[in-house]
């Protein structure tokens, strides 16, 4: 691992399987950043019990997310991949970190809301601090930038505060992450509903298209995708599903949405959706193959974890001490 690289940490929960919105909002930007920078991949387990999960399926989700990772093309040479739970250090400093977060400042977060909305029976305080938790995840590592989704940059925000306010309280201690937001693609829509984002919690399945789906899966659901009666390949926000369409086949095929409004000048939605739903089964093909040959090697995946987990835990535990003697914790003896 080379030092002089800059840090970047990321995670996904491990609370089903993911979404085309999970791959071009972040993992396929992961791919890009790991030879440039020093990375940690999480598989955020902690986070995923928020919402009640079965034992065994969360067991068999993480598995499978880090198959996910590497399949996607992360390389577990270059990047640690790890399992957030297997570092304590992470619990450890989202207590220290709880206790210096306003409730008005979890109060005003919109997954919060949402969620509450959504999980009212079972409203736990776990819910409502998981950006502490989140924030917890990234200062261990002293990043530099988080590579996610448009979804959680009010996350960031109180990351970035958190490690401001420590330092300022105490004295420099934390890296202050910065949040790595591509413009196209960090908000991939539902194909039901182009105003709210594609989610594998969404009721309608043909809201979304998994990482997983078969191609004839993939091609029903590109079909049924919503659009208008304009029948122009244009991208504005008059036409939110046509709009959604375009950014799937820019950010799967890198052509520039210019390139791909002249290219289908004059033809209609058709021809656009066959060749979009082709430009997906193309795309995924390779994630599909390399997942199923991965999940039949548990011993492969085992390895990379447990090794993730001993280069994680060294950083992390750099951090929590200095944070422990910065609080006023006087330091363990050991004989
Ligand atoms: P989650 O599945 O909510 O744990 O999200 C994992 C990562 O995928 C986060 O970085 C999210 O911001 C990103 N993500 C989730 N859904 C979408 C979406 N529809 N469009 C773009 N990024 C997404
Ligand atoms: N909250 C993120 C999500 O739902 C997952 C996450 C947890 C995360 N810890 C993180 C993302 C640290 C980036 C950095 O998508």
């Amino acid at each position: 691992m080379n030092m002089d690289k800059k840090v970047i940490f990321s995670g996904v929960q491990p609370s089903g399987e993911l979404t085309l919105g999970n791959y071009l909002g972040a993992i396929k930007n992961w791919v890009k950043l790991q030879d440039e920078y020093n990375c940690y991949y999480c598989i955020v387990d902690l986070h995923a019990i928020t919402v009640p999960k079965e034992a065994k399926i969360l067991r068999k989700r993480s598995l499978e997310l880090l198959a996910s990772y590497i399949a996607c093309g992360i390389d577990p040479e270059k990047n640690t991949l790890f399992i957030q739970s297997h570092v304590s250090a992470h619990a450890e400093l989202s207590w220290v970190l709880n206790c210096m977060t306003y409730m008005g400042e979890l109060n005003r977060m919109t997954q919060f809301k949402e969620k509450a909305k959504k999980n009212e029976a079972n409203l736990n305080a776990g819910l409502f601090t998981y950006p502490v938790l989140m924030a917890a995840d990234i200062l261990l590592y002293q990043a530099d930038l988080v590579p996610v989704g448009h979804d959680q940059k009010q996350h960031l925000e109180i990351a970035r505060d958190l490690a401001n306010r420590f330092n300022n309280r105490y004295s420099e201690t934390f890296k202050v992450p910065d949040p790595y937001i591509t413009k196209v693609g960090a908000r991939i829509m539902s194909l039901q509903d182009p105003t709210s984002k594609m989610s594998k919690s969404d009721e309608n399945d043909n809201g979304y298209i998994l990482l997983l789906d078969k191609p004839d899966a993939i091609t029903r659901k590109i079909k049924r995708a919503v659009t208008d009666s304009e029948n122009l390949v244009k991208y504005n926000d008059e036409q939110l599903g046509i709009k959604n369409l375009m950014t799937i086949y820019s950010t799967i095929t890198g052509e520039s949405i210019e390139e791909i409004e002249s290219k289908y000048e004059g033809k209609g939605y058709g021809q656009f959706k066959g060749d979009l739903a082709e430009v997906i089964i193309e795309g995924l093909r390779p994630v599909r193959e390399k997942f199923d040959y991965l999940m039949k090697n548990k011993d492969y995946l085992e390895n990379i974890y447990m090794e993730g987990a001993n280069i994680a835990e060294k950083t992390a535990r750099k951090t929590l001490r200095k944070v422990y003697k910065k609080v006023g914790f006087i330091p363990r003896k050991f004989k």
